[in-house]
C-alpha cells in the first residue's frame, strides 16, 4: 500500500528553457501547438471532451487565462468551485497527456467582464488599477500570489512534474502604456520582478510587450505573426493568440475567419522560425450569466474556433488544422535544429529550407493576394496557389498546401425535441416583475446626493435605480408647453419612469460610450418622481484606463424647458439621489425553484411585448447527447435560466446591422473581423447553449426576465448536430467523411473530376470518371458513422481532365 502511493506521487520534473531559437522541454527543442479553451466559458462536464477533441486536432497544449473576478468576487472570499475548479481544469488537461500555458494575467481582457478584475477594486481608496500604485500591486500580488500557491500545493508546475508549462503575468499592457507615462515602465518592471520572485520554475511571458523586461519573453498576439521578432535574441519566437475568427457584439455580423487563412498564417509563423503557437480561441464558448464584457459582448463566444462555442467539430477548420499539425511535428526536428536558408524567387514567393546534417524540409510561401505562382525548386516545379504556404518535409514532396482543404465541410443544422410531442408548443405561466417601490415610490437602498457611477455598486447587478424627486412650484420659470427630460447616459440601456409611468428607452451601440436620452415629459406642480433604471450589458474590458469608463447614468440629468429660443434647464446632479441595486425578482430568485418568493405565477392571459416581466415553462431535456439550445426567438431583452442556472444575457430583438456581401467569401488577403461576414439583419443571437449538465431527466424548468417585451411563444429547445457534411478534396488525398457519432444517410451528390461549386451547390464540371460516383459512395458510407476515402483513380475509375488540372472529388452526404 505504502508502495503504491509512493509510486503514484512520485512523478518526476520537466525542465523548461528556452533559447532564441526554440522553447525546450526536458532538453528536446519543440515545435509547441497550443489552443485557447477558457474553464469558465464551459462547464467541467464539458473539459475532458473538449481537451480530448484538442489532442486528436494535434495540439500538444492548452492556454487559459485564469478569471480573477469569478475567484474572488468579494475581496479575500474566494470560489475555486464547480465550473470555476482551476486545479480540475489543469488536471484534466494533465490526464489528456497535454501541457498547459497558464496565463494568470491577472488582467485578462478576453471580452470578459472588467477584463476580469473583480469590480470591488475600483472602490479601494486609492487604487489606480495597472499602474505603479501599491493598493493595486498589493491586491495584484495577493490574487497572483495565491494562484501560484494553488499551483504549486497541487504539484501542477512543470517543474514539480505537472503540466504547466508556461505562465503569463499582465495582458497586452505593451498596446497601452504609453498612457501610463513613467508609472507605466515602473509597473511593467514591477510585474517582472513580482512574478520572477514567485519561483515558478517555468518560463514567464508578457504578451504584446516589446519591452519586456528580461527574462520575461515577449509574445506576439494577432491574425499573423510571421513579422513578429521578440525584444530579446535569447528570446524564442511565440504566439500566444492566433486568433481564429472574432467576437461578437450585440448588433455585429457573424465573423467567420477561413481555414485556409488560419492555416496560412500558421505554417508562415513556423517559417520563419516559430515555436510555439496558441489558437486564440480554440473553443471559444459561452459568457454564461453576466460574465461578457465589452460592453456589448454577446452570450455566445463562439468564435467561429476549430470547436464551435457548443464542442463540435468546426469543419474544415478544426480538421485542417490537423493535418497541419501532424507535418509540422514530423518535421519538429529539423525546423528547432535546422539551419535556414531563403531564396526570394520574386513577386512575394519564398521557399525557406531548413537543413540539418541529416535531412531538410521546405516551405513554399506565396504572400502575393491574388496571383497563383509557378517556381522550379531544387529541379522540380511547384505551383504555390496565392496567399498560401506549401510544406515539403523531404524538400521535393508537397504533402500539404494551406489553400488546398482535404476535409470535410460540417454543415450545422438544428434538430427540434424529440421528448416533446410535437409540434412543440411550451406552456407559460408568468409574473410581473414588481416595480412600484422604485418606479411609484421612490424607494431605494441608500441615497447621496450625487449621481453615482454603476461601478460605485461593485457590478452586484446589471440594474440600478436611480431615483429623485422634483418639486416644482407653481411660478417656477421652468414651465413651459415643451417640456423634457435630459438624461447622459453611459452605459448602456435606460428605462425612464416619470410619476410611475413609463416613459422610455434608449440604448447605446457597441463602442459608443456616451449617449443623450432626451425626451417630453409632463410633470407636475408639486412633487415629481423621476425613476431611471440603468441597465450594463458588460463592463469595459479593454484600452488605456479601460477600468475608469462611466457605467450608467454619468454627470448630468436635467429637466429643460423651452420657451421660444430660450432653454430653462434644471440641473438634478446633484439632488438627492436614491439607489436600488437589482431588481424584486432577481433578489427573490425567481427563477430558482427553492426561492420561497418564485410563486403566484399566472397560467391566463399571457402577456407578450410587456416590458419588465417574468415568464416560466418546464420542459422535457432533449433526448441523446448532442449539444442542446433553446431557440429564444420573438423574445426582446433579458436573462434565462435553465433549472437556476443562468445562461446568460439574450437580446434577440437586437438584430446584426447590414452589409454582408453576397459575394463568395475569398481567404486571400490579409483577415480582418469584417471579411466574410455573415447574419445581416437576423437576431444576433437567436441561440443560447444549454449545456447538458444544466439539465435533468424528467421535467426541467426555463425561466425568462423579459425586459424590453417580447412573445415567449416561439421559444423551443433543439439539438445541434451536422445536418449535411461536404467533401471536396484532391487526388491523392485521403478524405474522412463523418456525421460525428450520427449514421450517414444518404449521399445527395458525387462526383470525381473537376466539379464545380461549394457545400449544398456542387455541380459537375466539364470532365468527369466513367464510373458510378455516386454508388460507390452510397456503398461505401451510407449507414456508417463515417468512411474513409482514397481519392484516386483506382477507387473512382479514369477521368482525363487535361494534365495540368488536379482533379478533384466533391461528395455531399446527408447525415
Ligand atoms: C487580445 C486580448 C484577448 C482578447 C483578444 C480579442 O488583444 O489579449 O484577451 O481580448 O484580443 O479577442
Amino acid at each position: 500500500m505504502f508502495m503504491l502511493s509512493a509510486l503514484i506521487f512520485c512523478v518526476s520534473a520537466t525542465t523548461v528553457s528556452y533559447d532564441g531559437r526554440a522553447i525546450t522541454i526536458d532538453g528536446q527543442r519543440r515545435v509547441l501547438l497550443s489552443g485557447s479553451i477558457h474553464y469558465p466559458r464551459s462547464t467541467a462536464e464539458m473539459w475532458p471532451d473538449l481537451i480530448k477533441k484538442a489532442k486528436e486536432g494535434g495540439l500538444n497544449s492548452i492556454e487559459t487565462y485564469v478569471f480573477w473576478n469569478l475567484h474572488e468576487p468579494v475581496r479575500r472570499q474566494y470560489d475555486f468551485t464547480g465550473n470555476n475548479d482551476l486545479v480540475r481544469f489543469i488536471k484534466t488537461v494533465q490526464d489528456a497527456g497535454l501541457y498547459a500555458v497558464l496565463r494568470i494575467g491577472p488582467y485578462v481582457c478576453a471580452e470578459w467582464n472588467y477584463g476580469g478584475f473583480p469590480v470591488w477594486l475600483h472602490n479601494l481608496p486609492g487604487i489606480e488599477l495597472r499602474t505603479a500604485n501599491s493598493v493595486f500591486m498589493n491586491e495584484m500580488q495577493n490574487f497572483t500570489t495565491l494562484i501560484v500557491n494553488m499551483m504549486k500545493n497541487e504539484k501542477l508546475f512543470a517543474s514539480q512534474g505537472g503540466p504547466i508549462i508556461i505562465t503569463q503575468i499582465e495582458n497586452e499592457f505593451g498596446n497601452v502604456i504609453s498612457s501610463y507615462g513613467d508609472a507605466g515602465k515602473a509597473y511593467i518592471d514591477w510585474c517582472a520582478n513580482m512574478a520572477e520572485s514567485l519561483n515558478v520554475g517555468v518560463p514567464w511571458i508578457m504578451c504584446q510587450e516589446t519591452d519586456a523586461p528580461q527574462p520575461m519573453i515577449n509574445t506576439c498576439n494577432g491574425w499573423y505573426c510571421d513579422q513578429f521578432t521578440p525584444n530579446n535574441p535569447n528570446s524564442p519566437k511565440m504566439w500566444t493568440e492566433n486568433w481564429t475568427g472574432w467576437f461578437k457584439s450585440w448588433g455585429s455580423k457573424d465573423p467567420h475567419r477561413t481555414a485556409e487563412d488560419v492555416a496560412y498564417a500558421v505554417a508562415r509563423f513556423f517559417q520563419t522560425g516559430g515555436t510555439f503557437q496558441n489558437y486564440y480561441m480554440y473553443h471559444g464558448g459561452t459568457n454564461f450569466g453576466r460574465t461578457a464584457g465589452g460592453p456589448y459582448i454577446t452570450t455566445t463566444y463562439d468564435y467561429d474556433a476549430p470547436l464551435d462555442e457548443y464542442g463540435n467539430l468546426n469543419q474544415p477548420k478544426w480538421g485542417h488544422l490537423k493535418q497541419l499539425h501532424e507535418v509540422l511535428k514530423s518535421i519538429e526536428f529539423t525546423l528547432t535544429h535546422g539551419d535556414v536558408n531563403n531564396t526570394d524567387f520574386g513577386n512575394s514567393v519564398t521557399a525557406t529550407v531548413y537543413a540539418t546534417n541529416q535531412s531538410s524540409s521546405c516551405f513554399l510561401s506565396n504572400t502575393n493576394q491574388t496571383t497563383d505562382a509557378t517556381i522550379k525548386f531544387q529541379g522540380n516545379q511547384y505551383t504555390v496557389p496565392a496567399w498560401s504556404v506549401s510544406l515539403l518535409p523531404d524538400c521535393k514532396t508537397e504533402v500539404y498546401n494551406s489553400a488546398k482543404v482535404n476535409t470535410q465541410t460540417s454543415v450545422m443544422e438544428k434538430k427540434p425535441n424529440k421528448a416533446e410531442n410535437e409540434p412543440v408548443a411550451l406552456s407559460w405561466v408568468w409574473k410581473p416583475e414588481n416595480i412600484d417601490a422604485t418606479a411609484v415610490h421612490g424607494k431605494g437602498h441608500v441615497s447621496v446626493n450625487k449621481i453615482i457611477d454603476q461601478k460605485v455598486v461593485n457590478d452586484a447587478s446589471d440594474y440600478l435605480w436611480y431615483m429623485t424627486s422634483l418639486e416644482l412650484k407653481e411660478d417656477d420659470p421652468i414651465w413651459s408647453d415643451n417640456m423634457t427630460i435630459r438624461v447622459n447616459a453611459t452605459g448602456q440601456v435606460l428605462h425612464a419612469y416619470v410619476n410611475g409611468k413609463y416613459l422610455g428607452s434608449q440604448w447605446a451601440k457597441y463602442g459608443v460610450a456616451n449617449y443623450v436620452y432626451e425626451q417630453s415629459v409632463k410633470l407636475n406642480p408639486g412633487n415629481n418622481l423621476i425613476s431611471l433604471l440603468s441597465a450594463t450589458v458588460g463592463f469595459q474590458n479593454y484600452g488605456p484606463h479601460f477600468d475608469m469608463v462611466q457605467n450608467g447614468i454619468a454627470d448630468q440629468v436635467a429637466i429643460v424647458g423651452t420657451k421660444g429660443d430660450e432653454q430653462i434647464i434644471k440641473d438634478l446632479s446633484a439632488h438627492k439621489w436614491t439607489y436600488k441595486v437589482g431588481l424584486r425578482g432577481i433578489e427573490h430568485k425567481f427563477y430558482s425553484l427553492d426561492s420561497k418568493f418564485a410563486t403566484k405565477w399566472v397560467a391566463n392571459d399571457l402577456p407578450t411585448n410587456r416590458m419588465m416581466t417574468w415568464y416560466k415553462t418546464t420542459f422535457k431535456a432533449p433526448l441523446g447527447t448532442d449539444p442542446v439550445v433553446v431557440d429564444l426567438q420573438g423574445l426582446g431583452k433579458g436573462f434565462a435560466w435553465v433549472n437556476g442556472h443562468n445562461i446568460g444575457r439574450y437580446w434577440p430583438s437586437y438584430l446584426a446591422e447590414d452589409g454582408c456581401s453576397t459575394d463568395a467569401c475569398d481567404y486571400r488577403g490579409p483577415y480582418t473581423d469584417s471579411k466574410c461576414v455573415s447574419n445581416c439583419g437576423q437576431p444576433t443571437q437567436r441561440w443560447y447553449h444549454v449545456p447538458r449538465s444544466f439539465l435533468q431527466e424528467g421535467v426541467n424548468t426555463l425561466v425568462l426576465f423579459e425586459e424590453l417585451g417580447g412573445n415567449p411563444s416561439l421559444v423551443n429547445f433543439q439539438t445541434v448536430r451536422p445536418g449535411i457534411v461536404c467533401a471536396n478534396a484532391y487526388e491523392n488525398k485521403t478524405v474522412e467523411l463523418s456525421c460525428q457519432g450520427h449514421p450517414i444517410s444518404a449521399i445527395n451528390f458525387a462526383s470525381f473530376g473537376t466539379p464545380d461549386g461549394a457545400c449544398g451547390s456542387f455541380q459537375k464540371g466539364s470532365c468527369e470518371s466513367s464510373k458510378d460516383v455516386l454508388s460507390i459512395l452510397h456503398t461505401e458510407c451510407v449507414g456508417k458513422e463515417s468512411c474513409i476515402l482514397d481519392v484516386s483513380e483506382d477507387k473512382f475509375g479514369a477521368a482525363s481532365c487535361g494534365d495540368n488540372v488536379t482533379k478533384r472529388v466533391a461528395v455531399e452526404a446527408v447525415c
